[in-house]
């Protein structure tokens, strides 16, 4: 198993972790009984870095995961996240970071979690109206409570991660980065290598896209949010699907599948980077996991790099 150090306060993860949403949000959601299955052969293999939100379900993902919990707490490193509000039915009640909302959202997420603290507590999305010092102090104010033991932001710009840093050590920056949505390589990681903040890449699959799983819109459950996103257009999933196909031409060539290459070329980017792949199936989860084994060659990684040449139809968002 590779071991990846998140930031200075030195959290130690594992290379491949667990996106738990898809169990319960956004992408049709799963029985509990069978996450429930999922989330236990985790453990048991050893991929132990879990990946929840409050606003997952809303709220049903982090007391799926409190059952998951239940008398092994110590064997996970829990990270969950505030600030993207949601009513109980669902509705979306905007970005939050004010120091009241903070505290008020991680003593909830402990209670649904059913645990005395979070290993890595993340802003979801950052306040445009609240000043990143007033969030991260009341989130420094979590870590001296105890409630709180690393502190992460998410989809954060440099100069956001720099006015962070000086308030609280940052532990991780959790950010959308795959094969087809590279933003990050300009500014964002080299601001993170410079501040000595660990990078976790969300969505590495690019939602599932470039294990080539999902070739026209009728592959996804009608109530499936990626629906309603641009590049899952009927045009845009044509016009990428050249992607996920040189991704299988790649793994074909390799004897591996297209969901490892995809992980392997993220976690091949930097040494400090962490990828959570989301999956609500054991088949999956271990072949997620073995890809931190596959070790692709420079040749193989300029061939990668090469997809975005002619581009990607529609934006992530
Ligand atoms: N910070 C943020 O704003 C943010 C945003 C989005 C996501 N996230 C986090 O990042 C995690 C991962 O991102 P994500 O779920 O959006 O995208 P992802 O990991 O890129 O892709 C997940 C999708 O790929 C499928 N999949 C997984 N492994 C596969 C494999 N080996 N072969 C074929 N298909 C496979 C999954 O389906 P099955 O479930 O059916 O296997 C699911 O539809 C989430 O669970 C969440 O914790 C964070």
């Amino acid at each position: 198993m590779k071991t990846i150090t998140l930031g200075s306060q030195g959290l130690q993860v594992p290379a491949v972790g667990l996106g738990c949403m898809g169990m319960s949000d956004f992408y049709g959601g799963a029985p509990e009984g069978e996450s429930l299955k999922v989330l236990d052969h985790a453990i048991g293999i050893g991929c132990i870095f879990w990946d929840t939100a409050d606003m997952y379900g809303p709220f049903t993902n982090e007391k799926l995961l409190a059952q998951a919990l239940k008398g092994r707490r110590e064997k996970v490193v829990l990270a969950t996240k505030f600030g993207v509000a949601r009513t109980e039915e669902g509705g979306f009640l905007g970005i939050k970071g004010g120091a009241d909302y903070v505290k008020a959202c991680c003593d909830a997420s402990l209670k649904r979690l059913g645990v005395d603290h979070i290993d890595l507590y993340y802003q979801h999305r950052v306040d445009p109206e609240t000043p990143i010092e007033e969030t991260v102090g009341a989130m420094a104010e979590l870590v001296q409570a105890g409630k709180v033991k690393y502190i992460g932001l998410s989809e954060a710009d440099p100069e956001t991660l720099q006015r962070a840093q000086a308030v609280h050590p940052i532990s991780a920056l959790q950010t959308e980065y795959s094969l087809w949505s590279r933003e990050v390589e300009q500014d964002i990681l080299p601001t993170c290598r410079r501040l000595g903040i660990g990078f976790v890449a969300y969505s590495p699959l690019g939602r599932g896209f470039l294990t080539g799983a999902i070739r026209s819109r009728a592959d996804l459950d009608p109530g499936d949010w990626r629906l309603s996103t641009p590049r899952f257009s009927e045009e845009a999933i044509a016009r990428n699907v050249r992607l996920a196909d040189e991704v299988a031409a790649i793994a074909a060539d390799l004897g591996v599948t297209p969901a490892q290459v995809a992980l392997a070329w993220v976690l091949s980017r930097d040494p400090s980077i962490v990828a959570i792949p989301g999956t609500r199936r054991i088949s999956r989860l271990e072949e997620n996991w073995a890809a931190q084994e596959l070790v692709l060659e420079e040749a193989t990684q300029k061939r990668l790099e090469a997809l975005l040449d002619g581009g990607v139809e529609g934006e992530r968002y």
